[in-house]
């Protein structure tokens, strides 16, 4: 069999993603390969977010983003609302000591008022008792859309202008930013999203401006620490330059015959700091 991935994977400690944002995908896939119900599928999908979050807690990155359930996901069958909603609260209360542990702090963004109620107090506690932590911010997006979370900003300020408090000729990008609660954390650097899908489905638009993306084929009930890996390193291999005009290139003084590639076995996994 060919393995998924190289025997090593290169990660410098400098140069990480600062705000990581995962699209988890695959969750009903996986579980109609294996002739389950989709709810199975979500419940394997909720031990991935349980092994992403340490694992990209241990790599160093200081916000990570999860796109947990779509505005428009409420428009999935009654049951299997309810059956994610239980495995939400269930994360919640489970992974509360490991969360505080770990200084992490955890927030949602989207349109939480939708959640049930036992769903959002659980949700504000854990909030509250971890809004001091600093070692990396957890974002679960919950009911929320990327056109959603702008029009509430554009909400935000017609209301200033309405009341006398802002000239529209005044209005500037960094308003309109500091309106958006998912970008609080900075702009999302690296957005990944598993399933093998290539789009975006209404997650972080604002924010995506000038983010890296990354798709994978793995369904998420199977995105193993590696696959994360893989996708930093993807990360750490290109240039961003913003709109900006990239590096010149560096003049090459040997043929390519004469570059050898390292031998595979020689390639080193290295999570620096
Ligand atoms: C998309 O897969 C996934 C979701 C809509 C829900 C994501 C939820 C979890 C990963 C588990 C619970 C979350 C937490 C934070 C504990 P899909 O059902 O659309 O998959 P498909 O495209 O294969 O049908």
């Amino acid at each position: 069999m060919i393995p998924r991935h190289p025997t090593m994977i290169l990660i410098e400690g400098r140069n990480l993603p600062a705000h990581v944002g995962i699209i988890m995908d695959g969750n009903g896939r996986w579980a109609q390969q294996r002739g389950k119900a989709r709810s199975a599928g979500h419940k394997e999908g909720a031990r991935a977010v349980r092994r992403i979050v340490r694992a990209a807690r241990r790599l160093g990155i200081s916000a990570l983003t999860l796109y947990a359930f779509s505005e428009q996901n409420w428009s999935r069958p009654e049951e299997e609302i309810e059956g994610l909603m239980e495995l939400l609260l269930e994360f919640l209360c489970s992974e509360r000591d490991e969360i505080l542990e770990n200084s992490i702090r955890l927030r949602a963004v989207g349109n939480v008022d939708r959640l049930p109620s036992i769903v959002r107090h659980a949700l504000e506690t854990l909030s509250k008792d971890s809004e001091k932590n600093t070692g990396m911010t957890l974002t679960l997006a919950l009911s929320y859309g990327g056109r959603e979370e702008i029009l509430e900003a554009a909400r935000s300020l017609a209301k200033d202008v309405a009341e006398n408090n802002l000239d529209p000729a005044d209005m500037t990008e960094e308003m309109l930013h500091a309106r958006m609660p998912s970008v609080s954390v900075g702009d999302p650097d690296l957005v990944i999203r598993t399933g093998g899908e290539r789009r975006i489905s209404n997650f972080l638009l604002y924010g995506l401006a000038y983010a890296e993306l990354h798709f994978s084929a793995v369904l998420w009930p199977d995105f193993a620490e590696d696959d994360l890996y893989e996708a930093v390193s993807s990360y750490q291999s290109r240039e961003r330059r913003f709109g900006k005009v990239g590096k010149p290139a560096e003049p090459i003084d040997a043929t390519p015959q004469e570059i050898e590639a390292p031998p595979e076995s020689q390639r080193i996994l290295r999570v620096a700091r």
